[in-house]
């Protein structure tokens, strides 16, 4: 019976157009919205633009939140708004740390090095007291 197997598959392939016209739209949307924080000027740009940094520069040694592949030379980064209540300080150890911590330090100067901007370095303290 050739017949209700047709209108069965057209029938799925309405609800599946139906599904596509409906969630398309929804999926751009969220691009956009993403495109949008990582581009942007606001609070949440600055962190998803700190976070990247972070990703690029800073997991080969520290773990934290949003980093898969991290090392372990440093400390884990956690908790820090706690531990690092004053920007000034995560600000002059992520500029130089050999300075702002120990002459001897593994962590490299970002800042002083020319590795990372002083807007980087705002971007990746907005992600740090995310976590
Ligand atoms: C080559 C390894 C290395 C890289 C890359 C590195 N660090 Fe570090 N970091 C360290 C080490 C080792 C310490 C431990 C203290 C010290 O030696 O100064 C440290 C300490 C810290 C601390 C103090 C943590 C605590 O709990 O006392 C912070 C904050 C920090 N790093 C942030 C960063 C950020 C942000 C980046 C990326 C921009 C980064 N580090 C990249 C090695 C690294």
């Amino acid at each position: 019976m050739p017949y209700p197997m047709i209108s069965k598959n057209v029938a799925l392939a309405a609800v599946f157009t139906v599904m596509h016209v409906v969630t398309l739209p929804l999926m751009a949307q969220e691009g956009k919205g993403a495109s949008a924080a990582a581009t942007g000027n606001g609070p949440e740009a600055a962190v998803e633009q700190g976070k990247a940094k972070a990703i690029e520069l800073c997991q080969g040694c520290h773990q934290f939140k949003g980093a898969d592949q991290a090392g372990t030379v440093g400390p884990p980064l956690l908790a820090m708004k706690a531990r690092f209540p004053d920007p000034a300080k995560l600000r002059a150890l992520i500029y130089d740390a050999q300075k702002a911590s120990k002459p001897y330090t593994m962590m490299p100067p970002f800042g002083r090095n020319g590795l990372v901007s002083e807007q980087d370095i705002e971007h990746i303290i907005a992600f740090l007291y995310t976590l």
